[in-house]
């Protein structure tokens, strides 16, 4: 289900905590988990809550609560736009607004192309960079519609 390498770094991870804490490694696992399959299925959560000796519910409540983890297939590029206090004061509204009207989609939906992903997320800690989304791994910060055409014209 996963592959050396990624075990390898979930072993790494389990190792920081005391062997009768390693569940306090499921989110550093399921970002592994994620990394190397693109989202997170039922199978995958199943198997690392087998790595974690933990129930699946409990890793699937984990991955269900925090918007970083995918429980569907995603784009190629995952856009995850923050609308939280100060982005929307800074006008995350009209961001939003510019990336339905480009992409042709909402939150929570892909491009039929595949290549993007639209995530409405919780504050990202970039408040002093409002309004800003996160492309990937990648912050953006101080949006303007020009601005996010040339970030969206450099990934397509
Ligand atoms: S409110 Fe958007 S990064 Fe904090």
């Amino acid at each position: 289900m996963l592959s050396q390498e990624s075990l390898a770094k979930i072993d790494r991870e389990i190792a920081k905590y005391p062997p009768e804490n390693k569940q306090s490694a499921v989110i550093s696992a399921l970002h592994i988990a994620q990394d190397e399959h693109g989202w997170l299925s039922v199978p995958l959560m199943d198997y690392v809550a087998g790595l974690l000796d933990m129930r699946p519910i409990q890793v699937y409540e984990v991955a269900s609560f925090y918007t970083m983890y995918d429980l569907k297939p995603v784009g190629r590029h995952k856009i995850s736009l923050c609308t939280n206090i100060s982005c929307l004061l800074r006008g995350s509204d009209d961001i939003l607004g510019h990336l339905k009207k480009r992409l042709g989609i909402d939150f929570g939906e892909t491009t039929p192309d595949g290549r993007f992903t639209l995530k409405e997320v919780e504050c990202l800690a970039a408040c002093g960079g409002a309004p800003m989304f996160m492309i990937d791994k990648t912050y953006y910060e101080n949006l303007t519609p020009a601005r996010v055409d040339e970030i969206l014209d450099k990934l397509e």
